[in-house]
């Protein structure tokens, strides 16, 4: 028996334990987040998670590696008929590294890299200039019109004026559908490789609730937390095959499976974390299930009701609605910044996030918005008839943000209400 202390850790464990409770008790609308199931969780757990494994399977650095060789397969084939590719990577640890590999992958330091500015919806990945996109690379950023919309005709003008290798499709805050073609055709007048970033949309791209870029695109990436209910992680997606090992490549579209994966590791990782790469598997196969059409079905009717109470309340959605799971309200016809809101909104036990809207005039830092959705709700079975109820607790927590006692009734009741939508089990 070996008698080296393998103690418990309570502390860190009664902290796992209040956040569960804290998730469990109040409204989550934060829409890059969700709730895993039991199964999922299960296999994060587990002993998956000692095994190295560097390389791919078939071809690992390490031995005793039989086991999680059929994991990764698993995980790659589900991957590939879920969203009907041919070549899927698994091993990005998350989707900004998985972002990253792409770059690595497809351009030379330098290289020019046009994408959606952060403060209009962009992601950080997306070309900003302290991030590794902004400073490696050579980044051009495009922003939506007045009225919150992607302006194709800038993305255009800005291609053809800047040249970009890559052009970066694909948002965190963007409450509307998405042009693929339009996208591919800037891309190939400028012979430019053609990223779709569908973290955000994955879920709604597998329910056809959102138009695909698959076989538009080059290279699709997803992480498998937020719409897709999985562990942190996330896909690389394209077609074609790779080649065999060894051969120095070319940065051409036909090489881009072989140079994904050499981008991954050796490039940029070591190890990929197998337990990971076990719930990434799991959760595709519950996204393989018709009930995961529904639940998408589900996240953009209850996305769109929230919207609609929302502006009959008042409020003031950039673009004028949605028609994906989140939206981003502008705050200052209600006389809160977008951080005032968020803290008054916590307090009532309703989770969102800070954001800026386009052309803000506010700081970043105290931008004049919010950003929710309705991924994790719709995860814990909320329907339109409870959206309508959220609408209104939104409505009365903004009107009472400055009453700390009636924000914490609120909190009461939402606490009570949530009893009848736990998290999954
Ligand atoms: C569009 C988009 N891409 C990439 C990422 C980065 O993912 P991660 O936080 O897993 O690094 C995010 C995260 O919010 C995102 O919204």
């Amino acid at each position: 028996m070996n008698d080296f202390p393998f103690i418990a850790d309570e502390e860190i464990q009664e902290l796992a334990k209040k956040e569960a409770e804290r998730q469990a008790n109040g409204l989550e609308m934060i829409p890059s987040e969700n709730h895993t199931s039991e199964a999922v969780l299960n296999v994060l757990g587990s002993r998956l998670t000692d095994k190295y494994s560097e390389g791919y399977p078939g071809a690992r650095y390490y031995g005793g590696c039989e086991i999680v060789d059929q994991v990764e397969n698993i995980a790659i084939e589900r991957a590939k008929e879920l969203f009907g590719v041919t070549h899927a990577n698994v091993q990005a640890y998350s989707g900004s590294p998985a972002n990253q590999a792409v770059y690595f992958a497809l351009l030379e330091p330098g290289d020019t890299v046009l994408g959606m500015h952060l403060f209009y919806g962009g992601h950080m990945t997306h070309g900003l200039k302290v991030n590794f996109s902004g400073t490696l690379y050579n980044s051009v950023q495009y922003h939506t019109d007045k009225s919150g919309f992607i302006d194709y005709d800038e993305v255009a003008k800005m291609a053809r004026e800047h040249k970009p290798k890559l052009i970066v499709g694909g948002y965190t805050a963007y409450p509307r559908k998405v042009d693929w073609k339009k996208l591919r055709e800037i891309a190939d007048s400028v012979d430019a490789f053609l990223l779709a970033d569908i973290s955000h949309i994955s879920a709604l791209v597998v329910s056809g609730d959102h138009p695909s870029p698959v076989g538009i695109a080059d290279v699709v990436m997803t992480t498998t937390h937020k719409g897709m209910r999985g562990p942190r992680g996330a896909l690389i997606l394209c077609n074609g095959n790779p080649s065999t090992p060894l051969k120095k490549l070319e940065k051409t579209k036909e090489n881009i499976p072989s140079l994904i994966d050499r981008a991954i590791i050796p490039g940029l990782q070591g190890g990929p974390h197998n337990h990971q790469t076990a719930g990434i598997a799991v959760a595709l196969k519950q996204a393989l299930q018709p009930e995961f059409k529904e639940y998408g079905h589900q996240v953009a009717k209850n996305a769109k009701v929230l919207a609609d109470e929302l502006m009959k309340r008042g409020f003031e959605l950039v673009t004028g609605g949605t028609d994906t799971h989140l939206m981003v309200i502008d705050m200052n016809n209600k006389g809160l910044s977008g951080k005032e809101a968020e803290k008054a909104l916590g307090k009532a036990g309703i989770t969102v996030n800070k954001n800026t809207v386009p052309f803000d005039p506010r700081s970043p830092f105290d931008p004049s918005g919010i950003r929710l959705g309705t991924p994790a709700l719709t995860t814990r079975g909320m329907k339109e008839k409870e959206m309508v109820q959220v609408a209104a607790w939104i409505d009365e927590a903004v009107q009472h943000a400055d009453d700390d006692a009636h924000l914490k009734n609120m909190h009461k009741e939402i606490t009570k209400f949530t009893k009848d939508f736990p998290l999954p089990s």
